[in-house]
């Protein structure tokens, strides 16, 4: 019988899940049931994460158990802040995130064959210690000693606190803590599908959440938002907009922060992530938000039609920039939220667990001689 490929595995169900669903032609994303934009409106992060790795809304006194939990496990061990130390100012916050939760793993027992709440226990730490990691590089590859948590602010608060040294206001803090629950969890996308691979073989969740962030890395991924803003700054004036996307259109250059497998229409997260971005813009004037919203304009015109809509980075790397939080760590910010998805994939993995293990379409020969390095051509 011959084998069928299905490049990208569009399509293919990998895993029976019950965190989060997407409708892409109805614009719509849930957790757990419950729309992001419920959860927008009046939940939380750290909520969310309760959510996401239980699978229904905790209760006041779990949520409070859960913070202060979450309080405890903000500070880095020395060695880990040693290590940051060591690696090179120059490089991607990114690969330091994913160097530091790689090493996070070596400082804790029970690599392998955790107990349940030993499993918990890791969760609570790679939540708590992923704004810590990246604070602590963006402060020290500038020069400046790594600000320690705070115990008495929201996760998100408590970031923008490490990143700069000054307690953000009321709507920053809200902004980015509603970032933080739109991209909580997305059904199964490349970085969760990486992490459960790698959960598939048992290995431990430091790892899991290493190879998790090395697949968000890419600009075809979570690195899109990053692309998103360069390309706002280059095209500079309102004026430029339409030349410029219709010469890469013309050029069938990709646009960042556009398109996706499942949404055929607007992205959700998108959608609540323009308005934040528009009161930021409202604050403080930022010219690159008209030009975003004629860029949106120009590229539907051409491509609403075929499926292609704003995306959730389209948005996101502008309303980042307006908190002063550097573009190459806007997909780091994605990472500080998206590691609670990872971990609920992670264990719901483990529930009935079978290893990873596709096949392939051979296309190569067979029965080839071996010829000795001084005969080869
Ligand atoms: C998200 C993405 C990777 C989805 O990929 P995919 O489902 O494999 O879709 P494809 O890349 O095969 O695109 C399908 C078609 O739409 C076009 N397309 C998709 N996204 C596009 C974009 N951003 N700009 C221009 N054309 C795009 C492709 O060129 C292709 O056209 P064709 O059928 O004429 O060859 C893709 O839309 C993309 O690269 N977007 C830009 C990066 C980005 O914003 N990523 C963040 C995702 S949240």
């Amino acid at each position: 019988m011959t084998k069928q490929v299905f490049p990208g595995l569009e399509g293919v169900a990998i895993a029976e899940s019950s965190i989060s669903f997407v409708d892409g032609q109805k614009s719509r994303l849930e957790y757990r049931g419950i729309g992001i934009d419920e959860l927008g409106e009046h939940s939380h992060f750290e909520e969310v994460c309760l959510l996401l790795l239980n699978g229904s809304l905790p209760g006041q006194k779990e949520l409070d158990e859960f913070r202060a939990k979450l309080v405890d496990a903000r500070a880095l061990k020395g060695g880990v802040i040693d290590l940051i130390k060591c690696l090179p100012k120059e490089g991607h916050p990114m690969d330091a995130l994913q160097a530091a939760v790689a090493a996070v793993g070596m400082f804790y027992p029970g690599r392998h064959g955790m107990t349940p709440a030993e499993q918990r226990d890791s969760c609570v730490r790679l939540i708590a210690k992923i704004p810590t990691i990246l604070a602590a590089f963006q402060r020290m590859r500038q020069g400046d000693d790594p600000i320690p948590p705070g115990d008495d602010l929201s996760h998100a608060a408590n970031f923008m606190y490490m990143l700069t040294g000054e307690v953000p206001d009321e709507f920053t803090e809200r902004t980015l803590d509603v970032a933080l629950v739109l991209h909580a969890d997305h059904t199964m996308n490349a970085s969760t599908f990486a992490g459960r691979v790698v959960g598939s073989t048992l290995a431990d969740p430091y790892c899991v959440v290493s190879s998790a962030l090395g697949a968000l890395s890419g600009p075809l991924h979570g690195g899109a938002n990053e692309e998103v803003l360069k390309l706002l700054q280059a095209i500079g004036t309102i004026e430029n907009v339409r030349p410029t996307i219709e010469r890469m259109i013309a050029n069938k250059e990709k646009i960042m922060g556009f398109g996706h497998r499942v949404y055929k229409t607007m992205d959700p997260r998108a959608v609540i992530l323009k308005q934040r971005a528009a009161q930021l813009a409202q604050r403080s004037g930022n010219p690159l938000f008209p030009l975003a919203v004629e860029v949106e304009k120009v590229v539907i015109e051409h491509y609403g039609a075929k499926g292609i809509w704003p995306n959730v980075d389209f948005y996101s790397g502008l309303v980042y920039s307006e908190m002063g939080i550097p573009p190459d760590c806007f997909t780091p910010v994605f990472a500080i939220a998206r590691v609670a998805g990872w971990l609920a994939h992670w264990l719901e993995q483990l529930d009935g667990n079978r290893i990873y293990r596709p096949t392939q379409v051979y296309t190569g020969p067979h029965e080839q001689p071996y010829v000795p390095i001084e005969q080869r051509r």
